[in-house]
């Protein structure tokens, strides 16, 4: 008889299992109690004179005439123990709407829906969404995040985790149709003019219930539920952008058909440039069964891939960026997001580089971070201005056809 070994280690089983996920848990409230005191809440980032300066596009003499005569608020002390004058988020929004006007959306016209997508997994999804919702508000717009992965990391960048927040709070009651319109989830953050509607776990139950919908009823679009849902939100935000989960969901679905811009990073990796063509593949298989088989087309006002995670001492993401030229072409923005510590540690921090502590980074590392942010921003900046005026001219050559 051939002799038994001992195993060296005990099974696990799922009392084990749910002794792990109490132990998770328990951690995370603890990082979560010591990361976000005193006040259980994320507090804002302070800006210098110099990125106000920039963020108006306006010099130090033109600031400081302004602030004589009363019209916008000064820098103050707001870092105990330092010299140096700093602005709140609060108070650098009151300097960017005031100069940055030109920019604004126009009377009459709605917001932009702009969703973050990729099926793959970890390329920079949620970074993208949540900068770009900090980039924009800081150049005056005024906007709404919605996080439609029920992983919620959107929601925790914005200081809110699974526990903290309620069912009612994410769009589960939009998916099971006891709401219409997101409004009743939406609610406010640390960050002037960025407002939110957070997910938790639960949202994964959207899934069994958009399909049990359509199964009762026949006239139900379970693609389109987002998009009527916005539909209130569009009059009172500049910009509504979504983050959507790594995964061809019915989630997903009703974020890309609700979009009126796409946005897919890509870091230059193979696999995730292989995984980004099957993207496109399924999204026009999709297109083709729920939009032009009912006789409907869908426009986008914008598509764009954004390089994102570059790391320039990676030979090999020479080979896959000239790849993903070849096959984007000019949907590729001209700017690329750089592999940086600053993003890894501010997330480590529930944050972004829009969240960092400027005075306990290497100033030349953030520069090189921020500035491709700020680029990125002010590319889909751009595109907003477009989306917009073309709405005006549809409202003028309707207005055309009705006066004749
Ligand atoms: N430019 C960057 N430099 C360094 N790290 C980055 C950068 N962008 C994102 N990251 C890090 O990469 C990880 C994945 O990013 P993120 O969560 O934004 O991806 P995702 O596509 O939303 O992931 P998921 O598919 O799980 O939703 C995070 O830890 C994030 O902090
Ligand atoms: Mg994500």
């Amino acid at each position: 008889m051939k002799k038994q070994t001992q195993p060296t280690t005990p099974k696990v089983n799922l009392d084990d299992l749910l002794n792990i996920a109490k132990r998770a848990d328990g951690v995370l409230s603890g990082v979560r109690s010591s990361m976000l005191a005193p006040e259980l809440r994320k507090r804002p980032p302070l800006f210098s004179a110099n990125q106000v300066g920039e963020f108006c596009g306006i010099d130090a003499a033109g600031m400081q005439y302004r602030i004589r005569k009363g019209e916008l608020p000064a820098a103050s002390d707001l870092e105990p123990g330092k010299k140096r004058k700093m602005f709140t988020l609060a108070d650098t929004r009151l300097w960017t709407q005031k100069f940055r006007k030109k920019y604004f959306r126009p009377e009459g016209v709605s917001g932009i829906v702009i969703a973050a997508a990729n099926f793959k997994g970890g390329v920079s999804k949620t970074t993208t969404a949540v900068t770009l919702a900090q980039g924009l508000s800081l150049r005056g717009h005024k906007v709404l995040v919605i996080d439609m992965d029920p992983q919620g990391s959107t929601s925790n960048l914005f200081g809110l985790l699974n526990a903290d927040i309620d069912d009612d709070q994410t769009l589960l009651p939009l998916c099971y149709g006891s709401e219409i319109s997101v409004d009743y989830a939406i609610q406010q953050t640390y960050w002037d003019g960025i407002d939110v509607i957070p997910a938790s776990l639960s949202l994964y139950s959207a899934e069994f219930a958009l399909p049990a919908r359509q199964k009762d009823s026949a006239s139900f679009e379970f693609w389109n539920v987002l998009k009527y849902g916005v539909d209130t939100a569009r009059q009172s935000y500049d910009v509504i952008i979504i983050d959507t989960p790594p995964a061809l969901s019915y989630l997903t679905i009703n974020a890309l058909l609700a979009a009126d811009g796409l946005i897919m990073p890509i870091p230059p990796s193979t696999l995730d440039f292989t995984s980004s063509t099957q993207f496109w593949n399924l999204f026009n298989q999709l297109a083709n069964s729920l939009v032009k088989m009912q006789g409907k087309t869908k426009d986008f006002d914008f598509v764009n891939v954004l390089l994102s995670r570059v790391d320039s001492n990676d030979t090999s993401s020479t080979v896959v960026r000239e790849w993903i030229s070849a096959a984007y072409g000019d949907i590729v923005l001209p700017v690329e997001i750089p592999k940086t510590s600053v993003t890894s540690a501010a997330s480590a921090e529930f944050g972004t580089v829009y969240d960092a502590n400027v005075a306990e980074i290497n100033p030349r590392t953030y520069r090189r971070a921020f500035d491709a942010y700020e680029r990125f921003v002010e590319l889909i900046e751009g595109q907003l201005q477009v989306a917009w005026q073309r709405q005006l001219n549809e409202l003028d050559s309707e207005s055309d056809m009705g006066a004749q």
